[in-house]
């Protein structure tokens, strides 16, 4: 399960996340992640040094365009922001759609091993980022956005750059000095 910092003046996120805890969007579970998550009054956003930093300098850019689109969703959301919100989860959802596909060449034309388990781990997570959007569209609930970016986008987003694009990245890194 995700842990917080005990020291309220420290916005990082603890990385002890496990995937399989995966939160659903149906309407249950938000509002699950809305208890637990909002009206927690500080911005949790995103800092430099939480970004991992792997082996392939063109991922971590990318990384770091989504991680700044990702601060200015949770900054439009703690600010009840109903009309930037929707303007930011579209330009996220065309961002993280266009990096995965990018990732996902590469990992084509490099036959990455892990290929399969990577691509479905990216296709849950564009599912879940549009079940968001859907609920936004409803509901034009800013505690849930920054309920599902605290609680979850923000620390799937660091543990997936830390885990599975560290792999892929050590991988292309290494063929390309073999080949
Ligand atoms: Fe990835």
């Amino acid at each position: 399960m995700l842990r917080r910092s005990t020291n309220s003046n420290d916005i990082r996120v603890n990385l002890d996340f496990r995937p399989d805890t995966n939160i659903s969007t149906d309407k249950g579970i938000m509002s699950f992640i809305i208890h637990f998550y909002s009206n927690k009054g500080t911005k949790t956003l995103i800092t430099l040094e939480q970004l991992p930093i792997v082996a392939i300098p063109s991922m971590n850019d990318t990384h770091l365009d989504e991680t700044l689109i990702i601060n200015r969703l949770e900054t439009a959301a703690k600010d009840n922001n109903t009309e930037a919100v929707p303007e930011i989860l579209k330009e996220l959802l065309e961002h993280t759609a266009t990096h995965f596909l990018v990732e996902e060449d590469m990992m084509e034309e490099a036959l990455f091993p892990a290929f399969k388990t990577h691509k479905s781990e990216h296709d849950r997570h564009l599912h879940e980022l549009k079940s968001v959007m859907k609920y936004f569209e409803e509901h034009k609930d800013t505690r849930a956005i920054s309920a599902y970016v605290e609680g979850n986008l923000t620390p799937w987003t660091l543990h997936h750059a830390d885990t599975m694009d560290r792999m892929l990245a050590l991988f292309l890194e290494e063929r390309a000095t073999t080949v």
